[in-house]
């Protein structure tokens, strides 16, 4: 895979036009555009064709969580939007992310089904704290991973600190994507566990999610451009 393959933009704007233009600016520096609750609800699933006729794949990330039925039912729905990558949340359980899989591998040409582990803008301490979770987040994460590949999903949404544990618990082929990806030169936001571009690549991730450090860049394909050639 090209490392233009491996960046994914999180088109994360309200307006179509917005988005679209932000696209096709990026689209020479990125393969994969993410579209989040955000565009999504407000632009309607006709963005996913207008982003696919730009030539760019789509990662639909609405993050599925309720009951299996339902989940299965909406990742049907998603996947026949012909997105390349969804996903839902590990959290959900295993049934409900084993009903999800077994649907997708009944139909031609699934997209990439994909576990949300732990939110990047958590940390051990809001595990503890809020979600009485007693464990690290990266532990945590990891058994959500297995539990993920246990249920038949392609790869799991895990923070850069995860990708090494993770690769040797679910194996090589299990794909993992990391957001809260911060260029040296770029704004932490409300990201906590962040990696650089660089850092994610070299420790295996398979796809980076960038948002902000481009979306909020003067310049987005300069800082596209600039994020793809620090992943080579
Ligand atoms: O702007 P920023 O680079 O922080 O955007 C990260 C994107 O990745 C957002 O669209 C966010 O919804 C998504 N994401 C995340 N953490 C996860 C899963 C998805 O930040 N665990």
């Amino acid at each position: 895979m090209q490392p233009k393959d491996k960046l994914i933009i999180a088109l994360d704007f309200s307006s179509e036009a917005e988005a679209l233009n932000l696209a096709k600016e990026t689209a020479p520096y990125a393969g994969v555009f993410k579209v989040g609750f955000e565009l999504f609800i407000s632009a309607g699933p006709s963005i996913i064709s207008k982003l696919n006729s730009l030539g760019g794949r789509v990662f639909l990330d609405l993050k599925l969580h309720d009951i299996p039925n339902t989940v299965a039912r909406a990742a049907l729905s998603a996947a026949a939007l012909k997105v390349n990558i969804l996903n839902v949340h590990a959290s959900g359980g295993f049934e409900m992310m084993k009903k999800a899989a077994l649907e997708m591998k009944k139909i031609k040409n699934p997209p990439l089904l994909i576990a949300v582990t732990v939110l990047t803008s958590m940390d051990t301490k809001s595990l503890k704290k809020e979600l009485h979770i007693g464990t690290t987040a990266s532990v945590h994460a990891v058994q959500l991973a297995k539990l993920a590949k246990k249920a038949g999903l392609d790869g799991v949404v895990a923070s850069g600190e995860e990708i090494i544990v993770v690769k040797k618990s679910c194996g090589p082929d299990f794909k993992v994507i990391v957001p809260g990806v911060r260029p040296s030169w770029s704004e932490k936001n409300d990201q906590k566990r962040v990696v650089t571009p660089r850092e994610a690549v070299a420790k295996g991730a398979d796809y980076i999610v960038v948002g902000r450090p481009v979306t909020g860049a003067r310049d987005p394909a300069a800082a596209a451009k600039k994020i793809l050639e620090e992943m080579k």
